[in-house]
Order: structure tokens, then sequence, then C-alpha cells
């Protein structure tokens, strides 16, 4: 579905910000981007969407160039942007009616998304009127409306309440279903290892791994553990791994002292292995 090979690219030709990048993504497929904000990703969804044409290297979406596009490859993808660009002045309905219409597509019934997506209520109210998670909500029901066979999608859960990104997810889910394939772009690292297929780490503007996200988890090994201690009347906590524990001068005095206040331990995460492999964290 898509096929990136040495891209690069910059916005103003003083600083590379995408640096000889490679790689592939298979169609039916969720692949997400993960990484820091400013690592580069809108940037590449902007890239491969067609709207940043001036990179260098060679990038095919859906067989074609993607710089050399024409209108009717907008037509097979859809698009949700890191900020909702809705009209104001038109209410939900009237939004996704007229970008249907865009497409040519006038058979198509918004009602069963906003219903779905609990903005039936609100759809004959101006956008002007909408907090941000009912905008993001709506630019996501305007990406999917018109059945693309690609979808991008930046940042689609920002904003949302736990509810709302729970449904919004399941949605995602359905069109993997429904054999589309999904660009996700997020620094979430629970979205990423939920829903895509496989991901790549995006740091400075280069992929530093690329795998499925179980692979990409089971390069971190050993159980961590982290313990809460009593110490002056502070609660102070460590941190360490499960097997070096016993050597661990701070947990020993405090177990020995019955100071320990408390101790988990849990499995190594996809974050866990992004700060290993990248030395940053994701936000
Ligand atoms: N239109 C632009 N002109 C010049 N520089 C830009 C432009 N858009 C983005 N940048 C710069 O490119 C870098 C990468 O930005 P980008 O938006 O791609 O990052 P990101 O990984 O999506 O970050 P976030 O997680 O915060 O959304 C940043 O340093 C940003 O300032
Ligand atoms: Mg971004």
């Amino acid at each position: 579905m898509i096929d990136a090979q040495n891209l690069s690219f910059s916005y103003d030709f003083s600083s590379t910000l995408i640096e000889d990048m490679s790689f592939q993504v298979a169609a039916g497929e969720i692949f997400g981007f993960l990484g820091p904000s400013g690592a580069g990703k809108s940037t590449l969804q902007k890239i491969l969407c067609g709207i940043l044409r001036n990179y260098r290297g060679q990038v095919t979406v859906m067989d074609r160039e993607v710089k050399k596009t024409s209108e009717d490859f907008y037509t097979q993808i859809g698009v949700d942007f890191e900020f909702p660009n809705l009209y104001s002045k038109f209410t939900g309905l009237e939004n996704l009616t007229y970008f249907a219409s865009l497409y040519g597509r006038n058979d198509l019934d918004p009602y069963p998304h906003l219903e779905r997506i609990g903005l039936s209520g609100d759809m004959h109210k101006k956008v002007s009127s909408y907090s941000k998670g009912m905008k993001m909500r709506l630019a996501f029901v305007r990406a999917i409306l018109h059945q693309p066979r690609l979808l991008f999608l930046d940042e689609p859960t920002s904003g949302l309440d736990p509810a709302y990104a729970r449904i919004l997810k399941d949605m995602i889910l359905e069109q993997k279903e429904a054999g589309r394939t999904v660009i996700l772009t997020t620094h979430n690292m629970h979205d990423a290892e939920e829903l895509c297929d496989r991901v790549a780490f995006i740091v400075d503007g280069e992929i530093r791994a690329l795998d499925t996200p179980a692979a990409l988890r089971s390069r971190e090994t050993g159980v961590k553990v982290r313990f809460t201690y009593e110490n002056s009347e502070q609660i102070l906590s460590g941190h360490a791994p499960l097997e070096s524990l016993k050597s661990h001068p701070d947990f020993m005095h405090h177990l020995q002292n019955g100071t320990l206040r408390s101790i988990h331990s849990r499995e190594p995460t996809l974050e866990d292995v992004f700060i290993e492999l990248t030395g940053r964290h994701l936000s």
C-alpha cells in the first residue's frame, strides 16, 4: 500500500527534518508512527497523504508516486489531521455532507457514525459551539465517511475522555476488519500497542526501530520492581530490575528496617523499550 525509499524532507533547507527513511506498509495493516513531540510524525503523515510534495526519495502510495498524484487519489484516502480543520459556521452534519459531496458521494449516511460517536444530538449545532473533543470526533467521522481504502489518523484520541477514546479505537479496529489500511500517528504507547500490527519508533526524523509491538516489547527482558519506603517521615520511591533487588542497598535496608511501604512489579512496556532504544521519553 505504501513504499517509502530513502525519504528525506526539510521545511527550510537549513536542516533535514526527515532523514533517509525507508519502510513499507502492507494493505490491511494498522501501522503506527510512535514518537515524542517534534519527532516529525505529522510531517511524515503530510508527505504520505500528498500535502508536502517537495521531499527527496521515492514514496509510492497505492502504486503511485505521491507527489504526482491527482484528484482521484484523494477519493481513496481519508485524513484526520492533528488539528481538525472544520468549517465552524456549518453545523456538524453540514460539514460531513459538504465533504462527502466533494468526493461525489451523496449516498452516504453519516447518522450511524454520529450516533455511535455521541454526536447525533449535536449534529445540527454549529461547529463553533463544539468542544475540542467534539471536533476531534467529527473530524474522525469525516475521515472514514467515504469509506477510503487508506486512512491517515494523526493523534485521533487526543482530547477525548476514556469512554469516547474507547469507541473511537473500536471504530479504528472495525476499519481494519473491513479491509482498510490505517496509518496511526501517536505518542500514546497504549494506543500503539493495542491497535497497531506494526509500529515504527520515530525520533529526530529517523526510524529507530520497526516491528510488531510484541516483538519490540520482547527486546526488553526482565520484570521491573518499583518500591516505596519511609525515610524521615517522608515516602520516597526507588526502582530496580527484579533480579538485582537483593543487591539494591535502599531496598535491602528498608526491608530489614521494616520501613518498606509498597512493592509493585510490572512487565516491560513499549515505552520501556522506546526509552532503551532511543534514549528518549515519549512525552
Ligand atoms: N510548516 C512548518 N514549517 C516549518 N517547520 C515546521 C512546520 N511544521 C512543523 N515544523 C517543525 O518540524 C518539526 C516536526 O514537527 P511535527 O509536527 O512533524 O512533529 P510531531 O512528531 O508530529 O510532533 P507532535 O507529537 O507534537 O505532534 C518541529 O520541530 C516543528 O517545529
Ligand atoms: Mg504531530
